[in-house]
């Protein structure tokens, strides 16, 4: 008997597993929903995706420490008043950094390929409890470039952490498969001709572009090999996207740019930017709670020309906000989507930002990652020597790719009559199954 075929997409923000039935068909594994979710991000409603985060507690009885994976992580730590244990995120994005090799979480000491086992493990259990078939043997996503990937070496070490990771979850056979493969498959599901497509994932983390050829010819026990002409990706995508938002509206009304008194002599010099830095990245702000940042925190503050900027942002380092202040970095992002307008709003006890936001200024702040997008698809097209008018149809997929200025980009350069778009939270996942299916 054949093996169940299987897909796995995991991912930066959302993960999600899927499986061919016998009807040649993919379908989507669902997750438990957990109703207390307000303020989550509105991602976790989508039933059939898995929220790639940790969360780690320490029972107050008997001071064992609980880990907790995917949407079970979220509720426990929204309705922990405290937030006393620590939320663990992006973990992909750390796959091709060297510096990260371990954590330090609770007093003990995790590898990054142990806490991506520990998020997969109970996601790989429940999907095989709903499908009733052993999730062992998957075919399993990966980015064209791993974050922060800078050489050959970096993508290697990447990928030998995510197998090491899997394994560890109970994954036994893994093949890996482009991301962006996985949505082209996805995609050729009931075209009845074979087209020239480029396929562009826009994630949490990566962005990621094939080109290939897909249609009957292929699907029906056609050479595969001979279809795909090129792939190419960036680490740029919506993570970094929220990260803007925090440096131009969030973090000037927590202190940056503002000034303080050096205690050398009359200068007047700003708080300095490494601070932000890791604002920017939400899920580094836990980094700064340490007593050495905090002590640094109360001396800026004691010399603040602003002393109210640094207190608003000393109390979300002492409370760990980074979770929330990245739900609402994203849920104006989000609004942003359909409306050419938000206010964006944060508010935790003290601390209350309100702030006007038109798309446009949005539009501004991430042109740069745009421009670098749209870069890696001219030279995509340029190594394969194709040219715009040869390709038939683009098809956009991943939650980053409803951000109008990135869809903007495709529909601009190869008309709105080219361009295709859905299952931007699935379709990787589907297609991998589909892949898994063709053996
Ligand atoms: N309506 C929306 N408008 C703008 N961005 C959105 C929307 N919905 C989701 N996103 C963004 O999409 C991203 C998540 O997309 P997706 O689930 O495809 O990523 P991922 O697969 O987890 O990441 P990666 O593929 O990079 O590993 C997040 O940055 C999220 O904020
Ligand atoms: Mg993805």
């Amino acid at each position: 008997m054949k093996p169940p075929a299987i897909g796995l997409d995991f991912g930066t923000t959302n993960s999600a597993i899927a499986l061919v039935g016998p009807d040649g068909r993919s379908r989507l594994a669902r997750f438990d929903r957990f109703d207390r979710f307000e303020g989550a991000g509105p991602n976790d409603e989508a039933l059939e995706t898995f929220r790639s985060v940790l969360y780690f507690e320490e029972d107050e009885e008997d001071g064992r420490v609980h880990v907790h994976s995917g949407p079970n992580a979220i509720a426990r730590y929204l309705a922990s008043e405290e937030k006393q244990g620590r939320l663990v995120q992006s973990l992909k994005s750390f796959l091709a950094s060297r510096l990260f090799t371990a954590t330090q979480v609770m007093g003990r000491t995790y590898r990054l390929e142990d806490l991506i086992a520990l998020l997969l493990k109970p996601l790989r259990e429940q999907a095989e409890q709903r499908f009733g078939v052993p999730v062992e043997r998957i075919v399993a996503g990966r980015p064209v470039h791993f974050v922060g990937a800078d050489e050959p070496a970096d993508e290697e070490l990447a990928l030998r952490r995510l197998t090491a990771a899997l394994h560890n979850a109970g994954f036994r056979e893994v093949t890996f498969e482009y991301e962006p493969v996985g949505a082209a498959y996805h995609y050729e599901q009931g075209l009845g001709r074979d087209e020239l497509i480029l396929i562009a994932d826009f994630g949490g983390g990566t962005s990621d572009f094939s080109l290939l050829r897909v249609g009957p010819s292929f699907s029906d026990g056609g050479d595969r090999a001979q279809s795909i002409l090129g792939h190419d990706g960036v680490g740029l995508a919506g993570d970094v996207f929220d990260g803007q938002l925090v440096r131009h509206l969030v973090a000037p009304r927590l202190g940056r740019g503002a000034e303080f008194r050096s205690v050398m002599g009359n200068n007047v010099l700003p708080v300095p930017g490494w601070i932000y830095g890791h604002l920017e990245r939400w899920h580094h702000v836990s980094l700064l709670k340490s007593p050495k940042t905090l002590r640094l925190l109360l001396d800026l503050r004691r010399e603040a020309l602003e002393p109210e900027k640094l207190d608003a942002l000393i109390h979300v380092v002492r409370n760990d906000l980074g979770f929330l202040l990245y739900g609402a970095t994203e849920a104006a992002k989000r609004a942003l989507s359909e409306d050419t307008k938000t206010t964006f709003r944060f508010e935790h006890e003290s601390v209350a930002i309100a702030a006007l936001l038109p798309r446009t200024r949005f539009e501004q702040w991430i042109a740069e990652p745009l421009e670098a997008i749209a870069r890696c698809v001219d030279r995509l097209l340029h190594r394969a020597g194709v040219a715009d008018t040869e390709i038939d149809r683009v098809f956009l997929t991943g939650g980053t790719s409803l951000v109008p200025a990135v869809r903007a980009i495709f529909l601009e350069r190869f008309g709105p009559e080219r361009v295709r778009s859905g299952g931007e939270l699935t379709s990787v996942a589907s297609g991998l199954a589909l892949r898994a299916a063709e053996g």
